[in-house]
């Protein structure tokens, strides 16, 4: 069996730290395991083009292991050239790089290790509110820069005490944000989402739901992004709906890069009428050099909080993911069950309601 893998460089890091699991050099720890059962383990990090490792390999490999911080992109053309594949394991959460709908028509399974890091990531977008809100970055660039004039900076800090706070979705990420502003005493915290979140659920996070988007967003001081991305979600904040926000809120978006229109966004945080934009996660992955999120900055000189896609991907996530990702191998090979909340495409197509399959 040939199992066909698409990581990222880890490079010096990767060698010299051995817990980088979701590396080329690391391996998610398959291959002796993988060898030593007979089978073929291809791993690169070449994923674009003709002739990529990704795409050579691809026609032939009958499992593909991909991870959403470096992606694989299986378009539905990509998946026509897989003849023999069987099965897609998604080191991680999120498998939107991969044309599920041409993974239904072909019956191949779409795994991922659902959960592996929802805390990594909630932990973040936490983080991320806060660094806006108080105006983090800015300061501590002036500090880098060996200036010193507080009021440059304390012009466009706040508290996140007295805010409306409210996330695009109450998922496992969704509502492990809202659990942890609890302490912070917003004003209150909102969510939307196809479903209302269990009463015991929305009972402990004290947790408005509001149904109309545009609505949503008009109340909230930051809108945090935490659904998938499906043909429901791509693009959904736009320039349309970036008019119903509150002038000078803060949006952070973890969940995916196109959820959020590139140009739209970069002309909000531009005019001010969005005060910071913060998040991880772009429209193209790697994001090229002149990408506008890098540089975007408001009128007074911060509200961007942008870094490379690794929320999900600390230490501890990788951890769990490359043990995740070997269960899902483990069950695979012996055609045992797999654990239900990781199907996203199971042997009868969709099985999970996350993407927008409703
Ligand atoms: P989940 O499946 O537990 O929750 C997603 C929630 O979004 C569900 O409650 C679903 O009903 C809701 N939803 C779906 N479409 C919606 C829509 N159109 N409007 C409003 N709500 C909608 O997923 P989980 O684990 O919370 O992850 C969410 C997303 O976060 C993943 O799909 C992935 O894209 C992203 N993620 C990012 C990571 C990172 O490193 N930046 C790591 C892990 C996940």
């Amino acid at each position: 069996m040939k199992v066909l893998a698409i990581l990222y460089t880890g490079g010096n890091a990767a060698r010299e730290e051995p817990r980088l699991l979701g590396t080329i050099e690391n391996q998610l720890a398959l291959r002796e395991w993988l060898e030593g059962q007979g089978h073929e383990l291809i791993v690169s990090d070449d994923k674009e083009g003709p002739d990529s490792v990704f795409q050579k390999h691809i026609v032939d490999a009958e499992v593909l292991i991909t991870t959403p911080f470096h992606p694989g992109y299986l378009t539905a053309e990509l998946m026509e050239k897989a003849k023999n594949l069987k099965i897609c394991v998604t080191a991680g959460v999120g498998s939107d790089h991969i044309d599920l709908n041409a993974a239904v028509k072909h019956g191949v399974e779409v795994l991922e290790v659902s959960g592996s890091n929802v805390v990594s990531v909630a932990e973040h977008v936490i983080m991320s509110i806060l660094l806006l809100v108080r105006n983090f970055i800015p300061a501590h660039e002036m500090i880098e820069r060996g200036d010193w004039q507080v009021s440059d900076v304390a012009r466009n800090a706040y508290d996140l005490e007295g805010k409306v706070v409210g996330t695009i979705g109450a998922g496992r990420i969704g509502f492990r944000v809202l659990q942890r502003l609890v302490p912070f005493n917003c004003k209150e915290l909102l969510y939307y989402d196809y479903a209302p979140l269990p009463e015991h659920g929305a009972k402990e996070v004290n947790a408005r739901r509001v149904e109309d988007l545009k609505e949503f967003v008009s109340q909230c001081d930051v809108v945090t992004v935490n659904c998938p991305l499906h043909e429901g979600t791509r693009g959904l904040v736009n320039e349309e709906l970036l008019k119903h926000f509150k002038k000078g809120a803060w949006l952070v978006n973890t969940a995916r890069g196109a959820i959020c229109d590139r140009d739209a966004v970069a002309a909000a945080i531009k005019s001010g009428h969005l005060n910071g934009y913060s998040g991880d996660v772009w429209n193209v992955q790697p994001a090229p050099k002149e990408h506008p999120w890098r540089y975007m900055k408001n009128p007074l000189g911060g509200g961007n909080g942008m870094v490379p896609h690794y929320s999900g991907t600390t230490l501890d996530a990788q951890a769990r993911y490359a043990k995740g990702t070997r269960s899902i191998l483990e069950n695979y090979l012996t055609d045992k069950p797999q654990e239900p909340q990781n199907v996203i495409i199971g042997r009868k197509g969709y099985e999970t309601k996350a993407y927008g399959q409703r």
